[in-house]
C-alpha cells in the first residue's frame, strides 16, 4: 500500500543536496557507449574489480568430437567452473551438462557448420532466440580472415552483432587461423581489427611472441587470448603472464587447463596470474602446492 506518511513527513528525507552525481565510466576499453544490458553482460565475462577475464573454453567438441580431456564434460569440466569467471561452450554442452544454477558468465559458441574432417569455417549462426533463452553473456563467432570462407564468416559476425545490439548481448569475434596463415602480429592485428570494426565487442586471438602489444593497441575493444595446444604447465602460465602484461584483457583457455595433470590446480593458478598479478613462478608454485 502507498506510504503517505513518507510523503508527508518529508523533513527526514535525504536528497543528497550538494553531493554531485558521479559519472560512471565503464571499465572496459571501447565499451563506454554500449547499452546497459551489454555492459551488464560484459561484466559477467570480465571481472569489474580487475578488468580481466578467465574464460574456461570447452567448445572443442563442436569441430573435434570427444577431445582428450572432454570425453565426460560432467566429470572433467563441471568441477572447474567455480574457478572461472565464465565458460565458453556450445549450446549442446550447456544444456546437457552445465548446472543451470551456476552463476558464471556464458560465452556461447554461436557459429558452427563443419568439422576437422572437412574444411573448417564454412559456418552458419544460431538463432538469437536460443541465445536469449539460455541467458548468454556473449556470442562467439569464428572469423576466418584470408581463408576460403572469409566473406561468409565476416557476414556471420556482422549479423550476430546486429542481433547482439538489438537485444543487448555482446559479440565475440574469434580469429580462426588457416593452415597457410602466418601466426604473426601482422596477421592477428589485421584479423582482430577486422572483427572489432565489424561489430565485435570482444576479440579472441592468439598471443604472439613479437609485437603482441601492437595487436592489442590496434584493436579498439578488449582482446582475450586462446591457450592453444597443451604446453607444460609452467610454459602455459608464462603465456598467460606475458599476454596479460602486454595488454590482453583475459584468457579464454581450454586444453592447457582441462588436459593438465591437475586441471583444478591449473585453473586456480591461471586465475591467480590473471587476477592477482602472480608471476609464472608464483603461479607454478601454487599449481604444485595445490597438486600435492
Ligand atoms: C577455438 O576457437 C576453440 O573453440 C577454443 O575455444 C579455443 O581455441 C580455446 O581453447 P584452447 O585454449 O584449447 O585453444
Amino acid at each position: 500500500m502507498a506510504d503517505l506518511d513518507g510523503i508527508i513527513a518529508n523533513k527526514d528525507k535525504d536528497y543528497g543536496i550538494g553531493v554531485p552525481v558521479a559519472n560512471q565510466n565503464f571499465f572496459l576499453k571501447g565499451s563506454d557507449n554500449l547499452d546497459w544490458g551489454m555492459k551488464n553482460r560484459l561484466s559477467r565475462i570480465f571481472n569489474p574489480e580487475t578488468g580481466r577475464a578467465v574464460m574456461l573454453a570447452f567448445d572443442h567438441g563442436y569441430i573435434m568430437g570427444p577431445t582428450s580431456g572432454l570425453e565426460r564434460l560432467d566429470l572433467s569440466i563441471v568441477p572447474l567452473i567455480p574457478y572461472a569467471d565464465s565458460i565458453m561452450c556450445t549450446r549442446g554442452a550447456l544444456r546437457a551438462v552445465v548446472p543451470a544454477a551456476m552463476d558464471k558468465g556464458i560465452c556461447l559458441r554461436y557459429s558452427a557448420g563443419s568439422t576437422m574432417l572437412t574444411e573448417l569455417n564454412n559456418e552458419c549462426t544460431i538463432d538469437i532466440n536460443d541465445a536469449i533463452r539460455m541467458n548468454v553473456s556473449t556470442m562467439a563467432v569464428m572469423v576466418s580472415i584470408g581463408g576460403t570462407y572469409e566473406a561468409k564468416t565476416i557476414e556471420n559476425l556482422v549479423r550476430t552483432a546486429d542481433m547482439g545490439y538489438k537485444y543487448g548481448i555482446p559479440s565475440m569475434g574469434v580469429t580462426a587461423v588457416g593452415t597457410q596463415m602466418a601466426r604473426d602480429a601482422r596477421y592477428f592485428a589485421l584479423a582482430a581489427r577486422v572483427c572489432a570494426e565489424n561489430g565485435a565487442n570482444i576479440v579472441k586471438t592468439y598471443y604472439t611472441e613479437d609485437d603482441f602489444a601492437k595487436v592489442i593497441n590496434a584493436c579498439p575493444v578488449p582482446i582475450v587470448i586462446a591457450g592453444g595446444k597443451k604446453l607444460e604447465e609452467k610454459a602455459a602460465l608464462e603465456l598467460c603472464y606475458k599476454a596479460i602484461n602486454e595488454g590482453a584483457a583475459g584468457v579464454d583457455m581450454g586444453r592447457n587447463v582441462f588436459q593438465s595433470a591437475n586441471p583444478v590446480a591449473m585453473i586456480q593458478a591461471v586465475n591467480a596470474v590473471v587476477h592477482k598479478n602472480f608471476t609464472p613462478d608464483q603461479g607454478f608454485e601454487m599449481f604444485n602446492d595445490l597438486s600435492k
